[in-house]
């Protein structure tokens, strides 16, 4: 079986020929365009600029992966409906509908974060081989907007425990990048000069006492900008302690929290997924712990940690597997339109 993905949720335009034989994945394509450095300048995404820029790109990149091939050998086509930029999705989205209904292919619409989760699968064998033994799972989603705490309990069987009450935690590393002009997308750059600093400031470390599993980091970013604006000007050293100490609260919070669900959920294993989720201080630390309670700890190979197709393509493969999806087809898949505030699982 071969599964065609398109991924245009944000900034990153990204096809994947995903082919599955005798139950294991390979990646006959798998292409990112990234736009970050048309984006570095303003400190974030522009969503118009962004959206120009999938028009430009997302053609291009189908010529270039099918060739003259086509759609010749495809049996399914995959597309990220949601959530994300809406403008962004409708790119991704209109060019699916278009191959497919033209091609007379089936369409699936996938979750970006169901997405995000199966990056694990696209990385360990042994999750491919042995799915069943991790369940229930529990998920730690880290990304540029999301920042979540899901129970797996099954393939397309979730449970929200814990969520944001305001920013994500990519978002947190961006904004304080900015406060500070780094560049962007901030994450990367402010976990490098992390390595270097020193644990000097003392900043919040918000909600970690409350019972709950939800996270906060707004005030945590207000506490970095109040720290900048005390000191005026900054050196290299400063920044360096800046994003150390920053980092250091996320950190903190991230994992005290996941292992908090840990202690009151029977949990199998644990994975991690989304852009965060390249960050080196909070995998290893996570991994560590889970060493210490023995616990199986997952985390996808760096380059399914950013936004790509070839997550979005194995998510689709295992709907189809467990008979959990609507495949649209036909005239059907006309009506298929972009829900940016898609949620995988809205219960608690
Ligand atoms: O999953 P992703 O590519 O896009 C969304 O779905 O949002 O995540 C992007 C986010 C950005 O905020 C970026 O700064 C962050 O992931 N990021 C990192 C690291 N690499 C990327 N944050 C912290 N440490 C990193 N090493
Ligand atoms: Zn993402």
């Amino acid at each position: 079986m071969r599964i065609l993905a398109l991924e245009s949720s944000c900034d990153e335009t990204a096809i994947t020929l995903l082919k599955i034989s005798k139950g294991s994945l390979s990646l006959e394509k798998n292409q990112v365009y990234s736009q970050a450095n048309i984006h570095q300048k303003y400190g974030g995404v522009i969503p118009e600029i962004a959206a120009r820029k999938h028009v430009e790109t997302i053609i291009p990149l189908l010529e270039e992966n099918l060739g003259k091939k086509r759609l010749k050998g495809i049996d399914y086509l995959a597309v990220t409906s949601g959530p994300g930029l809406i403008t962004s999705l409708l790119l991704g989205i209109t060019a699916a509908k278009t191959l497919a209904y033209s091609n007379n292919l089936p369409l699936i619409p996938i979750n970006h974060i169901e997405g995000h989760i199966y990056s694990n699968w696209l990385s360990h064998k042994e999750l491919v081989k042995n799915s069943k033994k991790y369940f229930p799972a529990l998920i730690l989603i880290i990304s540029g907007g999301h920042t979540e705490l899901i129970l797996m309990k099954n393939h397309g069987e979730y449970q929200l425990l814990g969520q944001t009450v305001d920013d994500a935690v990519g978002e947190a590393f961006d904004k304080v990048a900015k406060m500070m002009n780094l560049g962007y997308p901030g994450g990367p750059i402010v976990s490098k000069l992390a390595e270097k600093g020193q644990n000097e400031y003392d900043f919040p470390r918000p909600m970690l006492k409350d019972g709950n599993y939800n996270f906060s980091f707004s005030g945590l970013k207000t506490a970095v900008l109040y720290s900048l604006e005390k000191k005026g000007r900054i050196n290299k050293k400063d920044k360096e302690n800046i994003c150390h100490s920053f980092q250091e609260a996320v950190r903190e919070v991230l994992i005290k929290k996941t292992l908090r669900v840990r202690e009151n959920y029977k949990v199998n294993s644990i994975m991690i997924g989304g852009g965060v989720a390249a960050n080196k201080q909070i995998k290893e630390s996570l991994a560590l712990e889970c060493q210490k309670l023995n616990i199986p700890f997952f985390a996808p190979t760096l380059k399914y940690t950013g936004d790509n197709a070839a997550m979005i393509a194995t998510a689709a493969y295992y709907k189809l597997k467990n008979k959990k999806v609507q495949v649209l087809k036909g005239a059907k898949l006309l009506s298929l339109s972009p829900n940016s505030n898609w949620q995988l699982v809205k219960n608690k």
